[in-house]
């Protein structure tokens, strides 16, 4: 099966066709981060412009680069929700009218399973139920996934943990804002952290609960913001290195210490990070060492399928097609669509 995936949720307009959701055949990503980061950050107006002057351009080139037309392809697969509404809806509206005058199915996928949908590429062999780990700008959910089929065809989602308040990624971005580094902050501080001494600055890590499998990034975000105002200094290297390097370990050390405990709770047979933040190479690290002590498997897709992009879109679309769930040609954009709902007494209904 043959399927055109198209992402423009946020600020990537994407296209990209994928052989059985599981071959790459054409992964075209744009950008628009230089439109945006004289603002330091996404401004929803100008992102839905960008994406109406290049969603035919680019769903073109995802042609082109495959070397097909649209009349070779077998289903279209659109990002319906959650994001910006504008932004959103230039790219399944654009769907839609393929769909409708081609006579082609559609397949309305949830970004965020598009997301978890990431990792299926390089590792078919993920096994379930496993704990999914999406880290982004605008998410940070911690789902439980089981698979009706044991593959990545038939995948049921429940919510499990979710932040309080900022997504990490968010936390990245408004750190780096305040420390006057250019939007999105989360590849440059990745970067810069590298070289500075994460022991220097101890950050205290906000705990919810026993129980919660919540997370929490403002209390970090605030203590940079106050120690930058109690200590100029900081905005300046080494200092400035050694506090992106203590901001990190912080919210690394969040993300882990929660998925430990669902860990603990849920037992698990393998863990899949996914979205922005999972490029991070500290929480790659980290993750990597802690699930080897715990043996076990870890998985998490390559840096260009990490952030936003329309081939993971495809394979979550490709899923829902072969399932026959084929979206009505009045499906509508939701800019707060949710993949599950909050599960308040799930882990503590396995915990015993
Ligand atoms: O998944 P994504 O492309 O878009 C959303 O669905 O939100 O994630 C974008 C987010 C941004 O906040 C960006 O700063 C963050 O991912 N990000 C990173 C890294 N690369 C991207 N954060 C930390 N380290 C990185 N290497
Ligand atoms: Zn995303």
């Amino acid at each position: 099966m043959l399927v055109l995936g198209i992402e423009t949720s946020c600020d990537e307009t994407a296209a990209a066709i994928v052989r059985d959701g599981k071959e790459i055949l054409s992964n075209v990503i744009y950008s628009q981060v230089k439109t945006h980061t004289p603002y330091g950050g996404v401004v929803p107006e100008l992102a839905s412009r960008e994406h109406l002057l290049k969603i035919r351009p680019i769903v073109d080139q995802a042609f082109s680069d495959a070397g097909m037309t649209l009349d070779d392809i077998d289903g279209i697969a659109a990002t319906s929700g959650p994001g910006l509404i504008g932004s959103l809806l230039v790219g399944l509206t654009y769907a839609k009218a393929l769909a409708f005058s081609k006579h082609k199915p559609l397949a309305a996928v949830n970004h965020i399973e598009g997301h978890i949908y990431s990792v299926s590429f390089e590792h078919p062999e993920v096994e379930f139920p496993a704990l999914g780990l999406v880290v982004s700008g605008g998410h940070t959910n911690l789902f439980w996934i089981e698979s009706a089929s044991g593959d990545f065809s038939n995948l049921h989602y429940k919510l499990v943990g979710r932040t309080r308040d900022d997504a990490a990624g968010e936390a990245y971005d408004k750190v780096a804002k305040l420390l006057g580094l250019p939007y999105p902050g989360g590849p440059i501080i990745d970067r810069l952290a590298k070289t500075g001494n994460r022991e220097a600055i101890p950050f205290s890590i906000a705990k919810i609960s026993d129980r919660s499998l919540d997370f929490s990034f403002s209390g970090v975000k605030t203590a940079v913001l106050r120690m930058v105002k109690e200590n100029e200094k900081l905005k300046e290297d080494p200092l400035r290195l050694a506090l992106l390097a203590g901001f990190q370990e912080a919210v690394v050390n969040m993300l882990w210490s929660t998925t430990a405990r669902a860990v603990t709770l849920l037992s698990p047979r393998s863990i899949m990070l996914s979205g922005g933040v999972a490029a991070n190479s500290r929480l790659r690290e980290v993750f990597a060492e802690r699930t080897a002590e715990a043996g076990l498997k870890l998985y998490y897709p390559k840096p260009i399928l990490t952030t936003d992009n329309a081939a993971m879109i495809a394979a979550a679309g490709t899923a829902k097609l072969m399932r026959g769930e084929i979206a009505a040609i009045d499906v509508n954009a939701d800019p707060n669509l949710r993949l599950a709902v909050a599960e308040r007494d799930f882990p503590a209904k396995r915990w015993k």
